[in-house]
């Protein structure tokens, strides 16, 4: 009877700690997918097919930022292999066999980022920075970011 118990709780937890993972990648999904709007409404700016407007530019740089300060804490070696559900995309194991680049990439990113929040303020400002910002996602994503299928 105790060793069901013990047995029992060690399965509960170890659920629980598949859960808590699959809630760092459901995390990281979200904030790509942000991401991808937010890059789809500034370079929509860019190209003059919308006005500018400066709450647009504030929330898409917020959420950048919000992004770029979460990921190092959103892929621990125990995230290795899980994928969120309905995504086309996973995580490269490269992540954890070249972390250092990895981290790299996530700087490259934040500093794009703080750049970009203290210097853009019209059109060609956003202009001016929008590719740094750009580069920096497709740089990751090329060694980072698997295509599934
Ligand atoms: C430091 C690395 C890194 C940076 C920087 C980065 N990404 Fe990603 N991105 C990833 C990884 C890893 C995945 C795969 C995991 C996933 O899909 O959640 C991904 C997935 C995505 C996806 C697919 C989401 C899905 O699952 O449907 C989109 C869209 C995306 N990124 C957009 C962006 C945009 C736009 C930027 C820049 C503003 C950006 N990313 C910056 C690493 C990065």
């Amino acid at each position: 009877m105790l060793r069901a118990v013990v047995v029992a709780g060690a399965l509960l937890l170890s659920v629980n700690a598949v859960v808590a993972q699959q809630d760092l990648v459901d995390r990281t999904q979200k904030l790509m997918k942000d991401n991808g709007r937010n890059v789809m409404a500034l370079s929509a700016m860019v190209k003059g097919d919308k006005p500018y407007d400066q709450a647009t530019v504030d929330a898409a740089l917020k959420q950048f930022d919000e992004t770029a300060k979460e990921m190092p804490k959103l892929f621990p070696e125990s995230v290795k292999g899980l994928k969120a559900f309905d995504s086309q995309y996973s995580s490269s194991p490269k992540i954890w066999q070249e972390r250092a680049k990895f981290d790299a990439e996530i700087a490259t990113f934040a500093k794009a980022v703080s750049d970009a929040k203290s210097s853009v303020k019209d059109a060609s400002t956003l202009k001016a920075s929008f590719p740094a910002i750009g580069k920096s996602c497709g740089s990751c994503h090329e060694s980072f970011r698997l295509k599934d299928g």
